[in-house]
């Protein structure tokens, strides 16, 4: 009964945390448009942010993607929280950094500093773009809101930049023990399968790293 409910647990955190990782190719690839000149930057990523606010397919997984952060966040706390109940000793002669990593024992850790971020970075971009909170965004020429201006000038701050440029190192690290377990929780236990997907993995956290870590430095120094 106890296993059933940690695997349950389990599931729902890998399902979201997969959906995410998917949500994160997309994020990093749009934002991507942020690299080009600025004319070029400034129309596609105005016009390519407008057509997702209208769509209402887009609309429903936006919808999607907020209750899976939800629910991510919810039930890494069940679960960090059934371990501590279940294991409130902290071992003198801990066995298990001989056979993890250093990500694996650290994802509380880093997933609070990638849930920082988050709130960070939906307060400034999110709630003004989508709910019109804070200071008024402006159009551009083709009568879309002006996101690349909200970017460009959130991105030369200084200690903003350095901010995302720093969290950046705690999203790769999360994003690589998080998709590789969720990979296992999904029953994929095939050895050479699991070698794989852990290269994979660390492909696609370095990835994620360097992009979201680069973007706004580049912005930056545009
Ligand atoms: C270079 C870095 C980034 C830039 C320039 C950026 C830009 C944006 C913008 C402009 C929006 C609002 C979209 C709109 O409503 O039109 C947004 C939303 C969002 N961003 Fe980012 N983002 C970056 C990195 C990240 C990272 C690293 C994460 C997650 C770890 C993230 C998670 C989200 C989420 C969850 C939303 C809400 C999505 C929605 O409602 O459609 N972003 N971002």
């Amino acid at each position: 009964m106890m296993l059933n409910k940690l695997f349950f647990r389990k599931w729902i955190l890998a399902v979201t945390g997969l959906f995410l990782c998917l949500f994160l190719v997309v994020h990093l690839s749009a934002n991507c448009l942020l690299l080009l000149p600025q004319n070029t930057a400034k129309s596609l990523y105005n016009s390519y942010s407008a057509t997702l606010r209208e769509s209402p397919l887009i609309k429903g997984i936006a919808y999607l993607l907020y209750l899976s952060i939800l629910l991510h966040v919810l039930y890494a706390l069940l679960i960090t929280l059934s371990n501590r109940k279940a294991n409130p000793v902290k071992y003198v002669v801990n066995k298990t950094s001989q056979n993890s990593t250093w990500s694996s024992q650290n994802m509380g850790m880093l997933g609070t500093l990638v849930l920082i971020f988050i709130v960070i970075h939906l307060v400034n971009f999110w709630a003004r773009i989508k709910l019109g909170l804070g200071e008024e965004v402006t159009y551009d020429k083709s009568g879309n809101k002006d996101v690349y201006q909200v970017a460009y000038t959130l991105f030369h701050n200084f200690y903003f930049v350095l901010f995302y440029t720093l969290m950046a190192v705690p999203l790769a690290f999360h994003l690589y023990h998080g998709l590789k377990s969720g990979f296992k929780t999904l029953g994929f236990y095939h050895h050479r399968g699991l070698q794989l997907l852990a290269k994979l993995s660390l492909w696609y956290a370095v990835v994620m790293g360097i992009g979201f870590g680069i973007i706004p430095l580049v912005v930056y120094f545009k």
